[in-house]
């Protein structure tokens, strides 16, 4: 009996020492809200590692780790739009990293990591677009958008949405994509006689489409993939590629500098590289084209080949000064009309 309970005492200690060895994370998230709780749950699940994880927008976790900077408490800033992810390795706010994984990875993956020194990684890609409520265009009479042009139209005055590119990353990619598509100042023009039409700028990026899904909006400025899952979800949107051409995101994962669970972080970094751990993004509607090779795309996700794509210039929108510059410029001569 004494034998039997030292044994299972010991067993027991044992275990309350794998547990603690185990650790914990505190990750920040940008994608949609169901991909980040599945990844803390699959990641737990895997390691026994607990994750605090809090989702903010890619341009507001950017603003939180800047200032955090002298006394980080995130660990992984896990996706978003890469922009952001570029500014902070520029900034030095994030950390070196190669995975083991990095040979399973699309070239559009590896490049953002070359381009950010090994401080970030691409985990997902998707073209920027926008949606329609197709009942609620029809009931009010107007014709179909169909191209960045068509936005700014008098006839949609008061019916479109989009976030505000200081918070969303979303946003910020289609600042910089008007700005590529039709160049800086006839951009502003556009951005200007668009906020006309702007019913509300949203803090986060996809919440323009779910609000045209609700009926409270006609269009929604977001990320195509965004728009399918509002399709695939039963509601009558229907999801647009702007005719004159559009921008796409690398949406990146980066590990914090100086990130107190810096042997966690790694772990996790090298668990959402993984091509099963990808594949597992549609079964919670997110339909981006995963960055391992291994992972074939949801069939739902918009084919990027099918997509009139422009050479979206990463390293100058990403650059701290480039970004810095745009956004203030949108305050002043947009927002702030
Ligand atoms: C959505 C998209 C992601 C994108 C993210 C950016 O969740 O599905 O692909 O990276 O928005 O979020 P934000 O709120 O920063 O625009």
């Amino acid at each position: 009996m004494k034998t039997l309970l030292t044994t299972s005492a010991l067993a027991l200690l044992a275990l309350a020492g794998t547990a603690q060895a185990a650790g914990k994370l505190t990750l920040y998230c940008s994608p949609q809200e169901e991909w980040c709780q599945l990844m803390v749950t699959e990641f737990t699940k895997a390691t026994g590692i607990e994750v605090a994880m809090t989702r903010k927008s890619s341009g507001e976790t950017y603003a939180q780790i800047l200032a955090e900077k002298d006394n980080p408490k995130g660990d992984v800033w896990w996706g978003g739009t890469g922009d952001p992810h570029l500014q902070a390795a520029e900034e030095g706010l994030t950390e070196e990293y190669a995975s083991p994984l990095m040979d399973e990875l699309h070239d559009w993956a590896k490049n953002q990591h070359d381009a950010a020194g090994g401080r970030t990684v691409g985990i997902y890609a998707g073209a920027l677009g926008f949606g329609y409520n197709t009942e609620l265009l029809a009931e009010k009479g107007l014709t179909e958008p169909s191209c960045w042009e068509d936005l700014v139209k008098e006839d949609y005055r008061g019916e479109v949405q989009m976030a505000n590119p200081n918070s969303s990353g979303t946003a910020y990619t289609t600042l910089a994509t008007v700005v590529q598509v039709m160049g800086e100042d006839a951009a502003f023009d556009w951005l200007r006689a668009l906020h006309q039409n702007i019913n509300q700028y949203t803090k986060s990026g996809s919440a323009p489409i779910k609000a045209a899904a609700r009926g409270e909006t006609t269009i929604g400025i977001v990320f195509q993939h965004d728009a399918v899952t509002q399709r695939v979800g039963g509601f009558p949107i229907k999801p647009m590629s702007p005719c004159e051409g559009t921008g796409y995101e690398i949406g990146s994962m980066s590990i914090i500098k100086d990130a107190r669970n810096m042997e966690e972080a790694k772990q996790f970094y090298d668990f959402a590289l993984r091509a099963d751990i990808q594949a597992m993004a549609g079964s919670v509607g997110a339909y981006q084209v995963p960055s391992n090779m291994g992972a074939a795309p949801p069939p739902e996700a918009p084919k990027l080949e099918d997509i009139k794509l422009i050479d979206y210039d990463f390293k100058k929108y990403g650059s701290s000064d480039e970004r810095t510059r745009l956004l203030s410029k949108w305050d002043k001569e947009v927002n702030a009309q």
